[in-house]
């Protein structure tokens, strides 16, 4: 395609510098973790994809249809020629918001995600779909390279998917601040956010009888596994899904079915689990609309307008810079 072009952030050597950092300082810690960015190799990604088609995960079909019916309001809105999404995968829902941006003016489109090779694919997709429209897929960490994305157009960042949940408050602060701080006046964030429900069905949507979001939880440890020549025995951990009222978020951990140790042959490191220890691989947090403005309002956004769907499932925040 010759409307398409990526540029490259992440060296194997600095995602290998990463991996080997957090599984060291997580499997380190009591009580043990482990971060939820190492979930997606092509693997992951495909199990996430399947957990996004499960009866009981709403979150993907609610904000597809909160975009279906408010997707040209968010364009008129926001004005921008220029769409940026942080975590962008397969770029599925995009085709909404880049329709409607589409029939006012839009010129660019930035991608931008960790794993290369579906953000290759995706950009590919996307340029054969809209020759008029320059893609630029941007290969980066958006948590650690904000500040090199490019900043030309009137630009919208797309955050979708309910992602920013993974971030616990202070970090999700500094990403808010550090983000505001890489836009210009005019600028705007479109932010996806799963809202506080009923309990039991926030577990079920990470906890389904089919099993597949059990699968993605091992998966961390295949990752490490093949990555740092570990010996994990994904088996022998079970998925645990709970809801924590006081911080308003799913915690996912793996739970250590007997006593075990293992070996991170690259990193040196033993580690031993206790039967029945508990070890956090994720949170997914959920919003409230007035906390949630009051947290963009206190990173220096103006927020502008909540999307929700009939049923209050889940929210589009448009935030102006
Ligand atoms: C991709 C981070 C939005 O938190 O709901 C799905 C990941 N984990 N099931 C989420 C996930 C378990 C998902 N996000």
């Amino acid at each position: 395609m010759p409307n398409v072009r990526l540029t490259d952030h992440l060296d194997p050597a600095y995602l290998r510098q990463a991996l080997e950092s957090d599984v060291r300082s997580g499997l380190s810690a009591r009580p043990k973790w482990l971060p939820p960015k190492w979930f997606y190799d092509a693997a992951g990604s495909d199990l996430f994809t399947r957990i996004t088609r499960l009866p009981e995960y709403y979150p993907t079909r609610r904000e597809l249809s909160i975009l279906r019916a408010h997707a040209t309001d968010v364009a008129v809105r926001s004005g921008a020629d220029t769409l940026v999404e942080l975590g962008s995968g397969t770029s599925e829902k995009t085709v909404l918001l880049l329709d409607a941006l589409a029939a006012r003016g839009l010129r660019a489109y930035l991608p931008v995600d960790v794993d290369a090779v579906t953000l290759g694919e995706a950009a590919e997709r996307v340029a054969a779909r809209y020759p008029g429209i320059e893609v630029h897929a941007v290969c980066a960490d958006f948590e650690r390279h904000l500040g090199l994305l490019p900043r030309t157009g009137r630009r919208m960042v797309a955050f979708l998917g309910g992602t920013i949940g993974n971030l616990e408050p202070a970090p999700r602060e500094v990403f808010l601040k550090g983000l505001r701080d890489t836009l210009d006046p005019g600028d705007s964030l479109l932010l996806g956010a799963d809202l506080v429900k009923d309990t039991a069905r926030l577990v079920a949507a990470y906890d389904d009888p089919a099993g597949v979001t059990a699968e993605f939880n091992r998966n961390v440890l295949r990752v490490i596994n093949r990555e740092l020549r570990a010996d994990f025995d994904p088996d022998a951990f079970e998925h645990v899904a709970r809801y924590d009222e006081g911080n308003d978020w799913i915690e996912m951990r793996l739970r250590a079915t007997r006593a075990m140790r293992a070996h991170v042959a690259d990193l040196g490191l033993d580690v031993a689990f206790a039967a029945g220890e508990e070890m956090r691989t994720e949170i997914s947090a959920k919003f409230r609309p007035e906390p949630l403005a009051a947290e963009l309002e206190a990173a220096g956004f103006t927020p502008a307008e909540l999307y929700t769907d009939p049923e209050g499932d889940f929210a589009l925040v448009l935030a102006m810079a």
